[in-house]
């Protein structure tokens, strides 16, 4: 396992089990099954989640598959059981480096980064938050041996409906959606209330901004924003979220408009396929899946 972002953290090369977790405990940690740990921090090394890990708000631990790899070459991957395309990522090398990651004790749900999973959504996010941490398995290839899945009982994650080459860049989607939920990770804490899909703004998209000048290229500020008439500025920011929640996400307007007991307009008679449609998404039954190769 190796730590990441400590201002204290130093490269080391004792053996893996002499190796001290410079880590401070009872902290949200993120533990990531990689075969690629350089990877990590990545971006969230830099700006207010960088500035977090090296106070020790959260912590990172990164578990390089390879060191569980098979025979000389360390191998981590064999070809599909039944035959077809590209390699899938062993049992027992998986399970080696995850019983690797509890021996830090018991940090949260462990969740598979895969086009399969369930959406990230910013409740999970938040609920992530709440909890000792996660513990991320990164494929690549075709995937992971479902038996591994299902003995771990692993729970898949998707960041959205395309496919990316490895789950790497989806753990730091996951962890910088989550880490900035943290108390103390954000220096203004008001700027959650606000954004899309907070409690704050009932789940919808956050209403546009604007600053200085309040002349540019021709366009102006809207008037209201520059009225000083508090009530005003807050009814046309509300307005202004349900209009692009409505236009642009007829799926969150429909959910919203549920839940306020509303009557949710146009978006009443849609069906589900033309809301996915509209919102940019794909039907996942019907979208083909590229082959996921190295
Ligand atoms: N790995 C490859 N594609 C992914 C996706 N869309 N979400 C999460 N992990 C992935």
């Amino acid at each position: 396992m190796k730590s990441h972002g400590r201002l204290t953290a130093k490269p080391s090369l004792r053996p893996r089990e002499l190796m001290a977790e410079p880590q401070v405990r009872g902290v949200w940690t993120a533990r990531i099954v990689t075969l690629f740990p350089e990877a990590f921090p990545g971006i969230l090394g830099l700006s207010l989640t960088g500035k977090a890990l090296a106070q020790g708000l959260w912590n990172l631990q990164t578990i390089p598959l390879r060191e569980f790899g098979v025979g000389k070459h360390r191998n981590v991957d064999d070809t599909p059981a039944g035959g077809g395309a590209g390699m899938v990522i062993r049992a027992d090398v998986m399970d080696a480096a995850l019983r690797d990651a509890k021996r830090g004790g018991p940090a949260g749900p462990v969740l598979y980064m895969s086009p399969r999973g369930r959406p990230l959504t910013q409740s999970r996010a938040r609920a992530l938050a709440e909890g000792p941490g996660v513990t991320l398995i990164c494929g690549r290839f075709e995937g992971v041996d479902q038996r591994v899945l299902d003995a771990h009982d692993v729970e898949e994650v998707s960041i959205g409906d395309y496919v990316l080459t490895g789950g790497e860049i989806a753990a730091q989607v996951l962890i910088d959606a989550t880490v900035r939920l943290i108390p103390r990770v954000l220096g203004n804490q008001d700027s959650l209330a606000e954004e899309s899909f907070s409690i704050g703004n009932r789940g919808l998209l956050e209403h546009p901004q604007y600053t200085k000048p309040a002349q540019w290229e021709g366009r102006e500020i809207p008037e209201v924003l520059l009225s000083g008439n508090h009530a005003a500025i807050a009814a046309w920011r509300e307005a202004e979220a349900e209009r692009l929640t409505k236009e642009r996400r007829p799926d969150l307007w429909r959910a919203w408009a549920d839940a306020a007991g509303k009557h949710p307009g146009q978006a009443s008679d849609m069906d589900p396929a033309k809301d996915r449609q509209l919102s940019g998404a794909s039907d996942q039954s019907r979208g083909h899946r590229e082959p996921e190769k190295e």
